[in-house]
Protein backbone atom coordinates (compact mmCIF):
# COMPACT_ATOMS: atom_id res chain seq x y z
CA UNK A 1 0.00 0.00 0.00
CA UNK A 2 1.11 3.66 -0.43
CA UNK A 3 1.20 6.07 2.26
CA UNK A 4 -1.47 7.45 4.49
CA UNK A 5 -1.99 10.93 4.01
CA UNK A 6 -3.55 13.35 1.67
CA UNK A 7 -1.23 16.72 1.96
CA UNK A 8 -2.76 20.24 2.61
CA UNK A 9 -6.15 19.29 3.55
CA UNK A 10 -7.33 19.26 7.07
CA UNK A 11 -6.59 15.56 8.87
CA UNK A 12 -10.05 13.32 9.67
CA UNK A 13 -10.58 10.20 10.80
CA UNK A 14 -7.66 7.76 10.33
CA UNK A 15 -5.00 10.35 9.08
CA UNK A 16 -5.65 12.15 12.26
CA UNK A 17 -2.90 12.23 14.70
CA UNK A 18 -4.23 13.07 18.50
CA UNK A 19 -2.72 14.86 20.99
CA UNK A 20 -4.73 13.69 24.02
CA UNK A 21 -3.10 16.64 26.47
CA UNK A 22 -3.72 19.05 23.83
CA UNK A 23 -7.40 17.97 22.95
CA UNK A 24 -8.22 17.68 27.02
CA UNK A 25 -6.91 21.17 27.95
CA UNK A 26 -9.39 22.40 24.86
CA UNK A 27 -12.66 20.78 26.52
CA UNK A 28 -11.58 21.23 30.35
CA UNK A 29 -11.54 25.13 29.05
CA UNK A 30 -15.13 24.65 27.18
CA UNK A 31 -16.09 22.64 30.50
CA UNK A 32 -15.73 25.71 32.39
CA UNK A 33 -17.73 27.82 30.45
CA UNK A 34 -15.40 30.06 28.80
CA UNK A 35 -15.02 31.01 24.99
CA UNK A 36 -12.50 30.28 23.16
CA UNK A 37 -9.41 31.90 20.75
CA UNK A 38 -7.60 29.29 19.56
CA UNK A 39 -4.60 30.68 17.64
CA UNK A 40 -1.51 28.87 15.48
CA UNK A 41 0.40 30.03 12.75
CA UNK A 42 -0.82 28.36 9.34
CA UNK A 43 -0.97 24.94 8.64
CA UNK A 44 -0.06 24.24 12.18
CA UNK A 45 -3.51 22.08 11.95
CA UNK A 46 -6.36 24.13 13.91
CA UNK A 47 -8.71 23.17 11.44
CA UNK A 48 -8.16 19.42 11.97
CA UNK A 49 -8.40 19.92 15.42
CA UNK A 50 -11.81 21.62 15.09
CA UNK A 51 -12.84 18.63 12.65
CA UNK A 52 -11.87 16.20 15.61
CA UNK A 53 -14.29 18.00 18.17
CA UNK A 54 -16.69 18.10 15.85
CA UNK A 55 -16.49 13.89 15.17
CA UNK A 56 -15.84 13.50 18.77
CA UNK A 57 -18.06 15.65 21.40
CA UNK A 58 -18.17 15.10 24.77
CA UNK A 59 -21.74 14.29 26.31
CA UNK A 60 -24.19 17.32 26.23
CA UNK A 61 -22.58 19.51 23.71
CA UNK A 62 -23.15 19.56 20.32
CA UNK A 63 -20.29 20.89 17.68
CA UNK A 64 -21.12 23.01 15.00
CA UNK A 65 -18.44 24.36 12.65
CA UNK A 66 -18.64 26.95 10.55
CA UNK A 67 -16.40 29.03 8.01
CA UNK A 68 -16.76 32.44 7.25
CA UNK A 69 -12.80 33.25 5.43
CA UNK A 70 -15.52 34.98 2.35
CA UNK A 71 -17.64 36.97 4.29
CA UNK A 72 -17.47 40.60 4.40
CA UNK A 73 -20.52 41.97 6.07
CA UNK A 74 -22.05 41.30 9.15
CA UNK A 75 -25.36 40.70 8.62
CA UNK A 76 -24.40 37.76 5.96
CA UNK A 77 -22.00 36.87 9.17
CA UNK A 78 -25.17 36.14 11.02
CA UNK A 79 -27.26 35.02 8.70
CA UNK A 80 -24.82 31.91 7.57
CA UNK A 81 -24.39 31.00 11.58
CA UNK A 82 -28.42 30.97 11.76
CA UNK A 83 -28.61 28.66 8.83
CA UNK A 84 -25.94 26.74 10.23
CA UNK A 85 -27.54 26.30 13.50
CA UNK A 86 -30.93 25.36 11.62
CA UNK A 87 -29.31 22.86 9.64
CA UNK A 88 -27.72 21.28 12.61
CA UNK A 89 -30.69 21.22 14.83
CA UNK A 90 -32.86 20.06 12.10
CA UNK A 91 -30.35 17.45 11.42
CA UNK A 92 -31.19 15.49 15.15
CA UNK A 93 -34.00 14.21 15.41
CA UNK A 94 -35.24 15.31 19.27
CA UNK A 95 -34.52 19.03 18.10
CA UNK A 96 -35.64 18.44 14.27
CA UNK A 97 -39.89 18.78 15.03
CA UNK A 98 -39.19 22.14 17.58
CA UNK A 99 -36.82 23.51 14.99
CA UNK A 100 -39.56 22.82 12.14
CA UNK A 101 -42.44 24.78 14.00
CA UNK A 102 -39.92 27.96 13.97
CA UNK A 103 -39.77 28.38 10.55
CA UNK A 104 -43.02 30.09 10.25
CA UNK A 105 -42.40 32.40 13.42
CA UNK A 106 -39.31 33.53 12.03
CA UNK A 107 -40.29 34.13 8.49
CA UNK A 108 -37.99 31.54 7.30
CA UNK A 109 -39.34 29.80 3.83
CA UNK A 110 -36.27 27.04 3.37
CA UNK A 111 -33.65 25.54 5.17
CA UNK A 112 -31.14 24.37 2.53
CA UNK A 113 -27.44 23.47 2.36
CA UNK A 114 -26.71 27.01 1.50
CA UNK A 115 -27.99 28.08 4.53
CA UNK A 116 -31.57 29.39 4.79
CA UNK A 117 -33.78 31.37 2.34
CA UNK A 118 -35.58 34.11 3.60
CA UNK A 119 -39.23 35.67 2.88
CA UNK A 120 -38.11 38.69 4.49
CA UNK A 121 -34.62 39.42 3.04
CA UNK A 122 -33.48 43.06 5.27
CA UNK A 123 -33.93 40.35 8.17
CA UNK A 124 -31.59 41.42 11.19
CA UNK A 125 -30.29 38.07 11.69
CA UNK A 126 -28.44 39.20 15.08
CA UNK A 127 -31.63 39.80 16.20
CA UNK A 128 -33.02 36.65 14.63
CA UNK A 129 -30.79 34.64 16.66
CA UNK A 130 -30.99 36.20 19.70
CA UNK A 131 -35.19 35.25 19.33
CA UNK A 132 -34.03 31.97 18.37
CA UNK A 133 -32.17 31.20 21.25
CA UNK A 134 -34.34 32.56 23.61
CA UNK A 135 -37.21 30.05 22.18
CA UNK A 136 -34.97 26.70 21.83
CA UNK A 137 -34.95 24.16 23.80
CA UNK A 138 -31.79 22.44 23.82
CA UNK A 139 -32.64 20.06 26.72
CA UNK A 140 -29.34 21.52 28.64
CA UNK A 141 -27.34 20.52 25.55
CA UNK A 142 -24.66 23.18 24.64
CA UNK A 143 -23.81 24.23 21.23
CA UNK A 144 -20.50 25.07 20.44
CA UNK A 145 -20.05 27.07 17.68
CA UNK A 146 -16.51 27.06 15.97
CA UNK A 147 -15.90 29.63 13.59
CA UNK A 148 -12.90 29.22 11.06
CA UNK A 149 -11.19 31.79 9.34
CA UNK A 150 -13.12 34.25 11.95
CA UNK A 151 -10.12 37.08 11.48
CA UNK A 152 -10.50 36.89 7.95
CA UNK A 153 -14.38 37.50 8.50
CA UNK A 154 -12.73 40.94 10.44
CA UNK A 155 -10.50 41.83 7.65
CA UNK A 156 -12.98 41.83 4.73
CA UNK A 157 -15.47 43.76 6.90
CA UNK A 158 -13.13 46.49 7.48
CA UNK A 159 -11.53 46.46 3.79
CA UNK A 160 -15.08 46.15 1.89
CA UNK A 161 -16.99 48.25 4.31
CA UNK A 162 -15.35 50.45 6.86
CA UNK A 163 -13.12 50.14 10.15
CA UNK A 164 -16.02 51.15 12.10
CA UNK A 165 -18.34 48.28 10.27
CA UNK A 166 -15.69 45.73 11.44
CA UNK A 167 -15.85 47.40 15.07
CA UNK A 168 -18.94 47.50 15.50
CA UNK A 169 -18.89 43.64 13.90
CA UNK A 170 -16.74 43.01 17.03
CA UNK A 171 -18.57 44.08 19.63
CA UNK A 172 -22.00 42.79 18.44
CA UNK A 173 -20.04 39.49 18.63
CA UNK A 174 -18.98 39.78 22.29
CA UNK A 175 -22.06 41.06 22.79
CA UNK A 176 -23.43 37.76 21.57
CA UNK A 177 -21.44 35.44 23.36
CA UNK A 178 -22.41 37.61 26.81
CA UNK A 179 -25.99 37.51 26.24
CA UNK A 180 -27.66 35.57 28.96
CA UNK A 181 -29.49 33.54 26.47
CA UNK A 182 -26.72 32.91 24.62
CA UNK A 183 -24.36 31.92 27.39
CA UNK A 184 -26.48 29.01 28.94
CA UNK A 185 -27.27 27.65 25.47
CA UNK A 186 -23.70 28.42 23.22
CA UNK A 187 -20.17 28.57 23.54
CA UNK A 188 -17.97 29.82 20.75
CA UNK A 189 -14.46 29.02 19.42
CA UNK A 190 -12.83 31.38 16.51
CA UNK A 191 -10.27 30.30 15.07
CA UNK A 192 -7.85 32.02 12.61
CA UNK A 193 -4.88 31.65 10.57
CA UNK A 194 -3.55 34.72 11.06
CA UNK A 195 -3.85 36.52 14.14
CA UNK A 196 -6.77 38.02 15.58
CA UNK A 197 -4.87 39.73 17.85
CA UNK A 198 -3.29 41.71 15.77
CA UNK A 199 -5.65 42.61 13.63
CA UNK A 200 -7.29 43.67 16.54
CA UNK A 201 -4.88 45.54 17.84
CA UNK A 202 -4.40 47.72 14.90
CA UNK A 203 -8.06 49.37 15.40
CA UNK A 204 -6.98 49.81 19.02
CA UNK A 205 -10.11 47.37 19.53
CA UNK A 206 -8.70 44.52 22.15
CA UNK A 207 -11.10 44.92 24.55
CA UNK A 208 -13.91 43.33 21.91
CA UNK A 209 -11.70 40.32 22.60
CA UNK A 210 -10.45 40.44 25.76
CA UNK A 211 -13.00 37.94 27.63
CA UNK A 212 -11.44 35.28 25.36
CA UNK A 213 -9.41 32.31 26.66
CA UNK A 214 -6.28 32.42 24.05
CA UNK A 215 -5.55 28.82 24.01
CA UNK A 216 -2.48 28.23 21.50
CA UNK A 217 -1.75 25.15 19.32
CA UNK A 218 2.01 24.32 19.68
CA UNK A 219 3.60 22.94 16.88
CA UNK A 220 4.25 18.98 17.26
CA UNK A 221 7.55 17.53 19.54
CA UNK A 222 9.93 15.63 17.47
CA UNK A 223 8.25 12.63 19.65
CA UNK A 224 4.64 13.30 17.57
CA UNK A 225 6.42 13.90 14.66
CA UNK A 226 8.01 10.52 14.67
CA UNK A 227 4.63 9.13 15.93
CA UNK A 228 2.66 10.45 13.30
CA UNK A 229 4.88 9.37 10.38
CA UNK A 230 5.94 5.48 11.77
CA UNK A 231 2.19 4.60 13.17
CA UNK A 232 -0.05 7.22 10.79
CA UNK A 233 1.50 7.92 7.46
CA UNK A 234 3.94 4.58 7.03
CA UNK A 235 0.98 2.37 8.94
CA UNK A 236 -0.08 -0.02 5.63
CA UNK A 237 2.74 1.06 3.95
CA UNK A 238 5.65 -1.04 2.12
CA UNK A 239 7.96 2.19 2.52
CA UNK A 240 9.94 1.84 5.62
CA UNK A 241 11.79 3.91 7.45
CA UNK A 242 15.09 4.00 9.78
CA UNK A 243 14.72 5.70 12.61
CA UNK A 244 18.33 7.36 12.21
CA UNK A 245 16.54 9.04 8.70
CA UNK A 246 13.33 9.58 10.54
CA UNK A 247 15.38 11.84 12.78
CA UNK A 248 17.03 13.39 9.89
CA UNK A 249 14.06 14.18 8.14
CA UNK A 250 12.94 16.09 11.48
CA UNK A 251 15.84 17.61 12.31
CA UNK A 252 15.62 19.48 8.30
CA UNK A 253 12.03 20.24 9.01
CA UNK A 254 13.49 21.59 12.03
CA UNK A 255 9.71 23.68 12.39
CA UNK A 256 7.77 20.37 13.01
CA UNK A 257 4.01 21.38 11.68
CA UNK A 258 2.58 18.06 10.34
CA UNK A 259 1.95 19.75 6.67
CA UNK A 260 5.88 19.89 6.18
CA UNK A 261 5.72 16.49 7.36
CA UNK A 262 3.25 14.93 5.32
CA UNK A 263 4.65 17.21 2.65
CA UNK A 264 8.16 15.58 2.72
CA UNK A 265 6.96 12.05 3.27
CA UNK A 266 4.50 12.33 0.02
CA UNK A 267 7.64 13.50 -2.36
CA UNK A 268 9.88 10.86 -0.51
CA UNK A 269 7.38 7.97 -1.26
CA UNK A 270 6.70 9.27 -4.66
CA UNK A 271 10.47 8.82 -5.36
CA UNK A 272 10.38 5.32 -3.76
CA UNK A 273 8.05 4.12 -6.13
CA UNK A 274 9.44 5.71 -9.05
CA UNK A 275 12.82 4.85 -8.68
CA UNK A 276 11.71 1.51 -7.31
CA UNK A 277 14.42 2.19 -4.42
CA UNK A 278 14.56 -0.52 -1.45
CA UNK A 279 16.25 1.92 1.26
CA UNK A 280 15.23 5.38 2.07
CA UNK A 281 18.47 7.04 2.47
CA UNK A 282 19.43 11.08 3.54
CA UNK A 283 20.30 11.46 0.39
CA UNK A 284 16.81 10.59 -0.78
CA UNK A 285 15.50 12.70 1.51
CA UNK A 286 17.28 15.74 0.62
CA UNK A 287 15.76 14.89 -2.52
CA UNK A 288 12.48 15.06 -1.42
CA UNK A 289 12.53 18.11 0.46
CA UNK A 290 14.06 19.87 -3.07
CA UNK A 291 11.15 18.15 -4.62
CA UNK A 292 8.67 19.29 -1.79
CA UNK A 293 9.81 23.04 -2.57
CA UNK A 294 8.70 22.73 -6.29
CA UNK A 295 5.26 23.09 -4.82
CA UNK A 296 4.28 26.52 -5.97
CA UNK A 297 0.45 26.09 -4.75
CA UNK A 298 0.89 24.93 -0.79
CA UNK A 299 3.72 27.45 -0.20
CA UNK A 300 2.12 30.07 -2.03
CA UNK A 301 -0.48 30.61 0.70
CA UNK A 302 2.39 32.12 2.64
CA UNK A 303 2.94 35.45 0.41
CA UNK A 304 -0.93 35.87 -0.60
CA UNK A 305 -1.83 36.13 2.68
CA UNK A 306 0.57 39.18 3.11
CA UNK A 307 -0.17 40.60 0.34
CA UNK A 308 -3.91 40.51 1.27
CA UNK A 309 -2.83 41.94 4.73
CA UNK A 310 -0.19 44.70 3.97
CA UNK A 311 -0.49 47.29 1.16
CA UNK A 312 1.99 49.40 -0.48
CA UNK A 313 4.73 50.55 1.79
CA UNK A 314 3.92 47.87 4.39
CA UNK A 315 3.97 44.98 1.97
CA UNK A 316 7.59 46.33 0.10
CA UNK A 317 8.53 46.37 3.78
CA UNK A 318 7.74 42.96 5.10
CA UNK A 319 9.03 41.38 1.48
CA UNK A 320 12.70 43.43 1.96
CA UNK A 321 12.93 41.49 5.59
CA UNK A 322 11.82 37.85 4.49
CA UNK A 323 14.17 38.44 1.23
CA UNK A 324 16.84 39.43 3.33
CA UNK A 325 16.54 36.40 5.88
CA UNK A 326 15.64 33.94 3.49
CA UNK A 327 19.61 35.33 1.76
CA UNK A 328 21.40 35.65 4.75
CA UNK A 329 19.40 33.06 7.40
CA UNK A 330 18.62 35.92 9.75
CA UNK A 331 17.90 39.49 9.64
CA UNK A 332 18.84 41.83 13.18
CA UNK A 333 16.45 44.21 14.63
CA UNK A 334 18.53 47.03 13.43
CA UNK A 335 18.66 45.63 9.88
CA UNK A 336 14.69 45.48 10.26
CA UNK A 337 14.68 49.35 11.40
CA UNK A 338 16.68 50.25 8.30
CA UNK A 339 14.26 48.93 6.28
CA UNK A 340 11.53 50.50 8.08
CA UNK A 341 13.16 53.70 7.68
CA UNK A 342 13.62 53.25 4.17
CA UNK A 343 9.85 52.44 3.62
CA UNK A 344 8.79 55.11 6.03
CA UNK A 345 7.20 53.08 8.41
CA UNK A 346 8.86 53.58 11.45
CA UNK A 347 5.59 54.00 13.76
CA UNK A 348 4.18 50.47 12.25
CA UNK A 349 6.58 48.52 12.02
CA UNK A 350 7.06 46.41 15.21
CA UNK A 351 3.58 45.61 14.77
CA UNK A 352 3.94 43.92 11.29
CA UNK A 353 6.87 41.88 12.62
CA UNK A 354 5.02 40.62 15.68
CA UNK A 355 2.49 39.87 12.88
CA UNK A 356 5.01 37.97 10.83
CA UNK A 357 6.47 36.25 14.23
CA UNK A 358 2.90 35.26 15.50
CA UNK A 359 1.85 34.22 11.89
CA UNK A 360 4.80 31.54 11.88
CA UNK A 361 7.05 33.12 9.57
CA UNK A 362 10.20 34.59 11.59
CA UNK A 363 10.87 33.97 15.30
CA UNK A 364 13.55 35.89 17.71
CA UNK A 365 13.51 32.74 19.97
CA UNK A 366 17.35 32.42 20.14
CA UNK A 367 18.21 35.86 20.53
CA UNK A 368 15.84 38.90 20.74
CA UNK A 369 17.80 40.71 18.20
CA UNK A 370 18.03 38.26 15.61
CA UNK A 371 15.29 36.77 13.88
CA UNK A 372 15.16 33.98 11.11
CA UNK A 373 12.19 31.76 9.57
CA UNK A 374 10.45 29.12 11.39
CA UNK A 375 11.01 26.77 9.14
CA UNK A 376 13.89 26.15 6.65
CA UNK A 377 11.94 24.82 4.19
CA UNK A 378 10.12 27.70 3.64
CA UNK A 379 13.24 30.19 3.87
CA UNK A 380 14.08 27.92 1.06
CA UNK A 381 10.99 28.15 -1.25
CA UNK A 382 11.10 32.13 -0.48
CA UNK A 383 14.72 32.47 -1.41
CA UNK A 384 14.07 30.72 -4.92
CA UNK A 385 10.47 32.16 -5.76
CA UNK A 386 9.90 35.19 -4.02
CA UNK A 387 13.49 36.73 -3.04
CA UNK A 388 15.07 35.49 -6.81
N1 LIG B 1 -3.25 16.09 14.07
C1 LIG B 1 -2.90 15.94 12.79
N2 LIG B 1 -2.58 14.72 12.30
C2 LIG B 1 -2.20 14.56 11.03
N3 LIG B 1 -2.11 15.56 10.14
C3 LIG B 1 -2.42 16.80 10.55
C4 LIG B 1 -2.83 17.05 11.90
N4 LIG B 1 -3.07 18.37 12.02
C5 LIG B 1 -2.83 18.90 10.82
N5 LIG B 1 -2.45 17.98 9.92
C6 LIG B 1 -2.09 18.24 8.51
O1 LIG B 1 -1.46 19.50 8.45
C7 LIG B 1 -1.97 20.31 7.40
C8 LIG B 1 -2.60 21.54 7.97
O2 LIG B 1 -3.76 21.18 8.73
P1 LIG B 1 -4.98 22.15 8.96
O3 LIG B 1 -5.61 22.55 7.67
O4 LIG B 1 -5.83 21.54 9.99
O5 LIG B 1 -4.20 23.40 9.59
P2 LIG B 1 -4.68 24.88 9.82
O6 LIG B 1 -3.91 25.35 11.00
O7 LIG B 1 -6.15 24.96 9.88
O8 LIG B 1 -4.13 25.56 8.48
P3 LIG B 1 -4.54 27.01 7.89
O9 LIG B 1 -3.94 27.99 8.82
O10 LIG B 1 -3.88 27.04 6.56
O11 LIG B 1 -6.04 27.06 7.86
C9 LIG B 1 -2.93 19.42 6.64
O12 LIG B 1 -2.25 18.87 5.54
C10 LIG B 1 -3.34 18.35 7.64
O13 LIG B 1 -3.66 17.14 7.01
MG1 LIG C 1 -7.53 26.02 8.75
Amino acid sequence: MSINTIVGQAATGENFYERPKLLNDIWRIIESGSNILLVAPRRVGKTSILFYLSDNPKRGFRPLYLITESVNDENEFFRKLYGHIFELLDGIEKFSQRIKNLVGKNKISEISKSGVKLEDVKLDYYGALIKLFKILDLDGEKLIIMIDEFPETVENIKRDKTETDALRFLQKNRELRHSAIIKEKAQFIYVGSIGLENVVSKMNASSTIDDLHSFGVPPFTEKESRDLILDKILKNSEMQIENEQVRFLLSKIEWLIPFYVQLIMDETYKLYSYEELKKITNEVIERAIDKSIQHKLYFDLWLSRLKTTFKGNEFSFVKSVLNHTSEKDTISSAEIYNYAEGFNITEIYKNIINTLVYDGYINNNDNPKIYHFNSPILKRWWYKYVAN
